[in-house]
């Protein structure tokens, strides 16, 4: 792997040691290919987050995003806390700009459930709860039930890198990006030597022109898109993607109504 994506982390993330070597072999165990960049220089676009605007983002220790869907847990991606101990965790919140010492606050975790079925990112089922050590004081963001929000324009927000090559960043970012067919990513990742699984996935972004996507410390943050009373919900979980916002390889995000049930379950063991 020439580009390790976790390299850029190290700023930004705390106790990272242990995590860099776990997240390199989950990375590596998940297939993160080797390969020449060819992105267009200009994105990954996106605009800073005012402060207020995603009160529910918060920042892990491991690099990674995720989001407070109940006053006590955090929503994020299985592959920024498996194999990681709960101790070793850490969650920033209340803030948009990481160094600011004034508005941004810390809490534990004192216990994660990852989901039962990962293995590796393109296998799906990337996703993960996590109980802080006290409820936080910040709304909370609803996350989808059902397949109906799958579609349309997203939003993802996160600290992670403009492009392939710049450092994940201090200062929260958001970007728009819409839903792209199932089968665009079947056939892109698969020429690319990756299984997209349809049911368990959202491709969303751009295949070509104005290209947007996550990037590299994006993970476990949400794609989110307005519900029909206007509020924001989550509907996916920033997963994988080759390189950042490549022609023809929109980002891929867990699809989270796929996982209701089992979501449901622990949230409710851990609230
Ligand atoms: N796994 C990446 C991370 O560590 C996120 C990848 C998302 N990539 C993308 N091109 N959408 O943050």
């Amino acid at each position: 792997m020439s580009k390790n994506p976790e390299n850029s982390t190290r700023r930004y993330g705390r106790r990272l040691v242990p995590v860099l070597i776990a997240a390199t072999v989950l990375l590596m165990s998940a297939g993160a290919p080797a390969r020449a960049t060819r992105h267009d220089p200009e994105v990954v676009g996106g605009d800073l987050a005012a402060s207020g605007q995603f009160p529910w983002i918060v920042r892990i220790s491991t690099g990674c995003a995720g989001t407070l869907v109940a006053p006590r847990v955090v929503l994020t991606a299985a592959h920024c806390t498996a194999n990681i101990p709960v101790a070793g965790l850490a969650v920033t919140y209340g803030t948009v700009d990481l160094d600011d010492t004034r508005s941004a606050r810390e809490t534990r975790v004192t216990r994660a459930i990852v989901a039962p079925a990962f293995t590796q990112v393109v296998d799906g089922s990337d996703w993960a709860l996590l109980q802080l050590d006290r409820k936080l004081d910040l709304p909370v963001l609803p996350v989808n039930q059902a397949p109906g929000y799958d579609t349309g324009r997203f939003t993802v927000v996160g600290w992670g890198a403009t492009a392939e090559n710049e450092p994940q960043q201090r200062k929260l970012r958001f970007v728009d990006v819409p839903l792209v067919p199932d089968h665009t990513c079947v056939s892109a990742y698969r020429a690319e030597g990756y299984t997209y699984r349809p049911d368990r996935m959202l491709c969303a972004g751009y295949v070509s022109g104005d290209l947007r996507d996550a990037c590299y410390g994006d993970s476990g943050g949400p794609l989110i898109r307005r519900d029909t009373y206007g509020a924001w919900r989550q509907i996916g979980v920033v997963s994988w993607g080759i390189g950042c916002a490549r022609p023809g390889l929109p980002g891929v995000y867990t699809q989270l109504s796929t996982y209701a049930h089992d979501l449901g379950d622990a949230l409710d063991r851990l609230r």
